[in-house]
């Protein structure tokens, strides 16, 4: 196959180049400054775009030299992954990186760093600016990549660095990661979003969607199954519309079914996917690809098709239900629904929230995230009247929780009797023989058996669907 054409940039080689030159100058001086190999410590909020790009900021440090740390007061490095998603997580980390002060006075040799969404947003970079002063080095969402050459400079400038270019983003292929996790990958198949959902920060902050070439995420994902993944998540803002800026065009049911034709034991799973983009292919594709996960992420965010309207979703809760009916049609009991749902958005009342509650029963989700509405500076929706108090979105919010609480217990009492393929991934917690599993859904299924399953796939029955975990039996041991 050769490489598709795209409408996106892509770094060039010479950059990358340049960057690895910088990563080798980062080494010297690091060897040189500190008595022994320094540790960084990185801290990730958000989503899993973030934490793949942590992974990514992770492998670019120890090709530079660092080794890696949990605990910030014993760190030479701290860099702080921001998410600018809801305003609770923009104060945790003003927070947190206001708790370093001292310890950076104490120690002047130590490098803090802030990333991620949260330092795209200019009133942000201009409060670390101003109020932070011990921050050394703030960078935006598009320049990851150029973490060795800004690093340099910061380890050897005066200077503060602060390099936020407002920009669509491009891609950067080939840097190094090093992962959290032995059994389960991020793997990125697209960057950015173009909904502008309006209560969302994510299009500014990310730019416009990117596709990864198809060649570049198979290569990446055959690299991962010969390495010993088991679980390989595909991520994208908007995963069901990969591929439009390709040429020629490769949609994402094709590149699906591409990833289910290779060889190797291995599970797909793909987040997050669009109601308004998600097609009846996608769901048959779910449906007849043996290695992808029957796991559908679809977030909703209301039932109510006024607010559906409001916030830009382009689909109707009749659109929705249609969708979900369907890929239950095909997959039955091995259908496992989560979704995200916002509380209080501007504007709404309470016979639309009553909407939500009753798409929420007719869903019958696994799980559901919930958010009570948090303003976004920047974003349509902030500037939108916003009458119902706080006291009562929480009251609402309650009573959502309360709901899907029940309905996700008796989905848990539906599960007795069912089996499924499962991953065995370690040591179980209901007792000393026990080893965990994960089906399709996430559901944690721990059974009696030898640790010598951890690492393969099992078939597994549900004995006794417990408040978190299930209890189950192993149905027969599969050769590996
Ligand atoms: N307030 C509350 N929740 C939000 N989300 C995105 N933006 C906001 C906001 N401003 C939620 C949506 C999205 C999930 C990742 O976060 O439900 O699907
Ligand atoms: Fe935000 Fe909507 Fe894009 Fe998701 S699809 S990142 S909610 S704008």
């Amino acid at each position: 196959m050769s490489e598709n054409e795209r409408k996106t940039k892509t770094i060039s080689a010479d950059e990358l180049d340049r960057q690895k030159q910088f990563s080798q100058k980062v080494s010297s001086v690091i060897s040189a400054r500190y008595d022994e190999k320094p540790k960084a410590c990185v801290i990730t909020y958000g989503c899993q775009q973030n934490l793949a790009d942590s992974e990514k900021i992770k492998g670019m440090l120890d090709l530079m030299g660092y080794d890696f740390t949990d605990n910030r007061l014993e760190a030479k490095l701290i860099i702080f992954n921001t998410c600018a998603v809801r305003e609770h997580a923009e104060d945790r980390v003003f927070g947190n990186v206001g708790s370093l002060k001292k310890y950076k006075r104490e120690n002047p040799d130590v490098v803090i760093a802030l990333c991620g969404c949260m330092m795209q947003q200019k009133h942000i970079a201009d409060k670390i600016k101003q109020s932070y002063p011990f921050v050394d080095l703030v960078f935006g969402t598009h320049v990851v990549h150029c973490l060795p050459e800004l690093l340099y400079r910061a380890l050897t400038g005066r200077k503060r660095v602060f390099e936020i270019p407002d920009m669509d983003g491009a891609i950067a292929e080939g840097i190094p990661v090093k992962r959290d996790d032995d059994s389960k990958a991020w793997l990125p198949i697209m960057y950015g979003c173009n909904n502008f959902c309006t209560y969302c920060i994510v299009p500014y902050v990310r730019g416009r969607e990117r596709s990864r070439s198809e060649e570049d995420i198979l290569k990446e994902f055959k690299e991962l199954v010969s390495q010993g993944y088991k679980e390989i998540t595909l991520l994208g803002q908007n995963v069901n519309s990969y591929g439009k800026d390709l040429i020629p065009h490769v949609s994402f049911s094709q590149l699906l079914r591409d990833l289910n034709a290779l060889d190797g034991d291995f599970r797909i799973r793909f987040m997050t996917s669009h109601p308004k983009d998600c097609t009846k292919e996608l769901i048959e594709t779910m449906a007849s690809c043996d290695k992808v996960a029957q796991h559908l992420h679809l977030p909703f965010q209301s039932g109510s098709n006024r607010i559906l309207k409001a916030i830009n979703r382009h689909y109707t809760r009749e659109q929705y239900l249609d969708l979900i009916n369907y890929a239950k049609s095909l997959m039955g009991d091995e259908l496992s629904i989560t979704s995200d749902i916002i509380v209080g958005f501007p504007g709404e009342t309470y016979e639309d929230f009553k909407q939500t509650l009753s798409l929420v029963e007719e869903v019958k989700a696994t799980s559901l995230f919930t958010f009570i509405y948090s303003p976004r500076k920047g974003t349509p929706a902030a500037e939108m009247p916003d009458p119902i108090p706080a006291e009562e979105k929480s009251k609402w919010f309650k009573e959502l929780t309360d709901l899907q609480e029940k309905i996700s217990a008796s989905q848990m009492a539906l599960h007795k009797g069912r089996t499924y393929k499962c991953y065995v991934y370690g040591k179980g917690k209901l007792g000393d023989n026990y080893i965990a599993a994960r089906n399709d859904g996430n559901l944690i299924i721990e059974f009696e058996g030898d640790e010598s399953l951890i690492g393969t796939f099992q078939t597994i029955k549900v004995i006794e669907p417990l408040t978190f975990v299930m209890r189950g039996e192993l149905v027969k041991e599969k050769q590996i």
